[in-house]
């Protein structure tokens, strides 16, 4: 089955079924084409979902998943842990740190900057060299001032993170780059060791005309190899 078919048949929305029907399953493939996936995280785990379909797409992989609380979820493979993406102690807690490098890690909580910023700071030391770090749907960059996802604020005053991305990717010299953000989580990143960035627009195609993601938007980041 395609990853696209298998996103549809488990009822995510990153297929181009159900609810907002992002349609990330080519962007998806062109990065497993590159990677061999043996532990998966996702931060966002809601009905469980995708990870059901990460599971399934990947037959031999370890699947982690995390949210504010766990749910029930009966699947041997997928391996829940809880953080709180305003909270980047929480990602700092044992059983965070007992996990192994992470073939890719995909934010598809929250979805506010703040959340960005901290998940980014907070697990990017949990990338495996070459592997991948995906930020979904940041098209919620572009929300008016004052908007709330999950009861919580999606903009705040210093921080854009499709802003500080496109500012990233327009910079010269991207390995002594420091993310222009007084947003102090995200500052932090070491940008020496990150290989490439993509920004992805509503129609799947990269862009760096981050004003006009209005539906659907990737940040993708790729960790350089050793
Ligand atoms: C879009 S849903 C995840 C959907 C799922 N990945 C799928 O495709 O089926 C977002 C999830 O983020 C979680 N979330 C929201 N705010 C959060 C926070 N501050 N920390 C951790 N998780 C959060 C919500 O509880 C929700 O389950």
């Amino acid at each position: 089955m395609t990853l696209n078919n298998v996103f549809n048949k488990w009822g995510t929305d990153k297929g181009n079924k159900h609810n907002a029907a992002h349609n990330y399953a080519p962007i998806y493939e062109q990065i497993f084409e590159d990677i061999q996936v043996e532990n998966l995280l996702e931060i966002g785990i809601e009905n469980g979902n995708s990870h059901n379909a990460w599971a399934e797409y990947f037959p031999d992989a370890m699947i982690y998943g995390a949210d504010r609380k766990p749910i029930d979820l009966d699947h041997l493979r997928i391996l829940q842990l809880t953080c709180n993406q305003n909270d980047i102690d929480s990602f700092f807690t044992d059983q965070w740190q007992s996990l192994p490098l992470m073939d890719i890690i995909i934010d598809d909580g929250g979805h506010c900057m703040n959340h960005h910023a901290i998940t980014l700071a907070a697990l990017w030391h949990k990338v495996k060299p070459g592997g991948y770090y995906v930020i979904e749907d940041v098209h919620t960059c572009n929300y008016p001032k004052g908007s709330e996802l999950f009861g919580q604020a999606v903009m705040n005053d210093i921080a854009n993170t499709l802003v500080t991305f496109r500012d990233y990717l327009i910079s010269i010299n991207k390995r002594t780059h420091i993310f222009n953000t007084p947003f102090a989580e995200l500052k932090k990143l070491d940008t020496f060791d990150i290989k490439s960035v993509r920004i992805i627009g509503d129609n799947n195609s990269d862009t760096l005309d981050i004003e006009n993601i209005m539906k659907h938007g990737l940040i993708v980041i790729k960790k350089c190899p050793v």
